[in-house]
């Protein structure tokens, strides 16, 4: 009896570790954080949403910004995610605050969104040293002062310099070869920032960690660069090391299964680039 007992609780224990993690981006650049956070937290069941139907939404207005990412995060909840991580840096900055206070309290309040902007800001305020952090990002994004707001809320006497780089990301789509106009572009965007005298710079978009190296050559070593991948990723490990009613529900056979809203040859190409390995993309419909 009891020998056929226990592989039943066992099985029935198992049964109930059936949630993934939501991993959310307007297009492919969430791909990147994903790398880092899978690299980290290898062992979970993750799902990937890409709105490359609507994106970029770094161009967008908040009230649009707020009403896809509220369609995402329903997708997610009604494919067995509790916990959504949303790596769009610009649906961060302009819909989570809301979702986080309005629309999860009201409809879900057991189930938990989390961005990127925070784990960055915290991260460049542990970093600098002469409290002056430079912030590069969507236009959304630096119209939304998010990071401003968060970092000033760590520290009121760090000087944040923000920077709207709106031709980064087709920069990078595109996947522009000529890197003098590259490195021109970036520098024409950072200077100001340099000028500025900043020692800390955040990269507030998903896709500027691809230019990471550039970046790094234009602000010298004394910069220190502040990548989203790798600190959403450890932020992650922490957070369900102190939520354990999260992590032991959390299905661990380490599969990741991508969804994109259109399947574009874009996406196809630059999807395995931004991962790291080849993936293979599902098209759903979300709204
Ligand atoms: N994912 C966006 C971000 O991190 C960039 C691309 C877009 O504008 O949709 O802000």
């Amino acid at each position: 009896m009891q020998v056929r007992f226990l592989p039943r609780a066992q099985q029935m224990k198992n049964l109930k570790k059936t949630k993934k993690i939501g991993v959310f981006d307007s297009g492919f650049g969430g791909l990147d954080i994903l790398r880092g956070i899978v690299k980290e937290n290898k062992e979970y069941d993750y799902i990937y949403l890409g709105d490359t139907a609507r994106s970029p939404y770094g161009t967008r207005s908040q009230e649009i910004i707020y009403k896809f990412t509220v369609e995402a995060i329903n997708f997610f909840f009604k494919n067995n995610c509790d916990l959504v991580i949303i790596a769009c840096n610009t649906a961060s900055a302009e819909a989570l605050r809301t979702i986080q206070e309005k629309y999860l309290p009201k409809y879900y309040p057991n189930k938990k969104v989390l961005g990127v902007v925070v784990p960055a800001t915290e991260e460049a305020v542990l970093k600098t040293r002469n409290k002056r952090i430079g912030v590069i990002a969507t236009s959304s994004t630096v119209r939304s002062e998010k990071f401003i707001r968060e970092i000033k809320k760590s520290d009121p006497s760090i000087k944040v310099f923000q920077q709207a780089c709106p031709l980064l990301v087709p920069i990078v789509e595109e996947g522009v070869k000529n890197q003098e106009a590259i490195n021109l572009i970036l520098k024409d965007y950072i200077n100001p920032l340099i000028k500025n005298k900043i020692d800390t710079l955040i990269l507030g978009c998903t896709h500027y960690g691809l230019l990471k190296n550039k970046i790094k050559k234009i602000v010298g070593k004394d910069v220190t660069i502040i990548s989203e991948s790798s600190v959403v990723s450890k932020r992650l490990k922490i957070y369900l090391q102190k939520h354990k009613e999260i992590e032991q529900k959390l299905k661990k056979t380490g599969t990741v299964i991508f969804y994109s809203t259109d399947l574009t040859d874009k996406f196809k190409k630059l999807g395995s680039i931004f991962f790291g390995k080849k993936i293979d993309v599902k098209k759903i419909t979300i709204n």
